[in-house]
């Protein structure tokens, strides 16, 4: 968290005029534009910063999610979330990201019933899915389905208005579900199950999974709060920033959901869960845990699962979650692969190449396991998270479009290509 003792200023001399500039330090940060008053010419566009990746580079201000990757901390608008995944519920930490507040009784109880009443789709998006091939992954039909929630609300263009805007955020959280339960039960061949309005969000969600019949132990619905707790926001992660920076053109908000569904489906984001559960089937049992360890310390693979941007120690998800498995594991029996996962941490935890770069378990690592003992398919695991990340994604899309210094978002270049030719001929080529 940025400090007093950390503001100040900073004194630069540019070594090509000689010219010395003072700029503030607020928060940790020097604003990117001051820089733009070191030109070495009236006519020079000014300084910039050049961040590939935005490894050094503060997107916004955010009084949401803090994150100390150093010391493994990790809050809800001051919560931790070792005390949100014990004693919270899914929907009470998205009304907390949204509102900043936690509910009373009240506003928790109509909060659930609205979101729980918000739950069905219209029948367009079950005949939209039904014309997907058998085999489509869900987190593609995801993707497809909050373009299409986009032309079935068209007032949420208007995000300008109080009322849309909550309307809009509401329905992502309760509909995203839904449209994932749609997409897996188009993989099985079956058809659609409606949500139940008397029944809770978690216990809609394995029920339209898995059919009405289906009776959850509570231990496993309550498993699967904890899960959708823990993936719930991640400040400024790739799919929030994705989130943001397409909201920032005001489409609506759906619209900018699905972009964050799309960066949150590649491999290094939330389909590491899915890769994770393929890497521990490829190691196979735990004594081929040293060899598969060889390959990646030969950069021949990635420990998925391991390393994060932030996080330079265990990520405190990933602590709560190995817990959580053996509270699902009582219920289920135990998963075979959980064996090969927990070598595979041991191992890498006493090996001086993951130690010197510092990478630990991530909250993917073993949220897999737990997905998959509730019976949940491997290529659902991300649509697993994009419903726990839900919450943040609109609580960040709400923040930033309140946030008066928030504009379009444009990042700048460097221009590394041809200087300027004249065109040539087709036939001259
Ligand atoms: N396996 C092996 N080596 C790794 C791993 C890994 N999982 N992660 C990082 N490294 C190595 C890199 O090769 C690099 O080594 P070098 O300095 O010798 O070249 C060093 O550790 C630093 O890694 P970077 O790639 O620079 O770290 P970055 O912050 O860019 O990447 C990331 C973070 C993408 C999460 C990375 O650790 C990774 O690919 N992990 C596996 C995928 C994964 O689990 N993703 C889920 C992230 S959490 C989430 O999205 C919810």
């Amino acid at each position: 968290m940025a400090t007093e003792a950390q503001d100040g200023t900073l004194t630069v001399t540019d070594n090509r005029t000689g010219t010395t500039y003072e700029f503030p330090i607020t928060d940790g940060t020097i604003r990117a534009t001051e820089l733009r008053n070191i030109k070495v010419s009236d006519d020079d566009f000014g300084l910039m910063t050049y961040d590939p990746a935005f490894m050094n580079t503060v997107s916004c201000r955010s009084a949401i999610t803090y994150l100390d990757g150093d010391n493994g901390v990790l809050r809800y608008r001051g919560y931790p979330i070792e005390q949100l995944a014990a004693k919270s519920t899914f929907l009470e930490v998205a009304w907390l990201l949204i509102h900043g507040e936690l509910p009373t009784t009240a506003e928790l109880a109509s909060f659930t019933e609205d979101i729980v009443g918000r739950m069905p789709v219209d029948p367009s998006i079950a005949a939209s899915i039904g014309a997907f091939h058998q085999d489509a992954h869900p987190m593609g039909v995801v993707e497809a389905g909050f373009g299409q929630l986009s032309t079935l609300y068209p007032e949420a263009k208007d995000v300008d208005s109080d009322p849309e805007r909550m309307d809009a955020l509401y329905n992502t959280i309760a509909k995203i579900p839904t449209i994932g339960a749609l997409a897996f039960r188009h993989n099985q061949g079956l058809d659609g199950v409606a949500p139940d309005p008397v029944l809770g969000y978690s216990t809609n969600i394995l029920k339209m999974f898995f059919g009405s019949d289906y009776e959850p132990d509570p231990r496993l619905v309550r498993a699967l709060e904890i899960l959708l707790i823990l993936h719930a926001d991640h400040e400024q992660n790739c799919s929030t920033s994705t989130v943001r920076v397409v909201g920032s053109s005001r489409v609506d908000p759906y619209s900018a959901v699905g972009a964050g569904v799309a960066a949150l489906y590649g491999p290094l984001h939330g389909g590491a869960n899915e890769a994770v559960l393929v890497m521990l089937r490829e190691i196979g049992s735990k004594d081929n845990v040293p060899a598969f360890v060889e390959k990646v310390k030969n950069r021949e693979a990635l420990l998925m699962g391991f390393g994060h941007r932030v996080y330079k120690n265990y990520d405190p998800r990933a602590t709560i979650i190995k817990k959580a498995c053996d509270d699902v594991f009582e219920v289920t029996g135990v998963n075979p692969l959980l064996e090969i996962a927990v070598e595979l941490e041991r191992t890498a935890l006493n090996d001086e190449f993951f130690v010197r770069r510092k990478l630990y378990p991530n909250v993917d690592f073993y949220s897999g396991l737990i997905y998959e003992a509730l019976g949940i398919p491997s290529d659902m695991f991300t649509v697993m998270f994009a419903v726990g990340r839900a919450p943040g994604w609109v609580a960040q899309w709400l923040e930033m479009i309140n946030d008066n210094e928030q504009k379009i978002s444009r990042p700048r270049q460097v221009y590394v290509g041809a200087d300027e030719r004249d065109y040539v001929e087709i036939e001259s080529r």
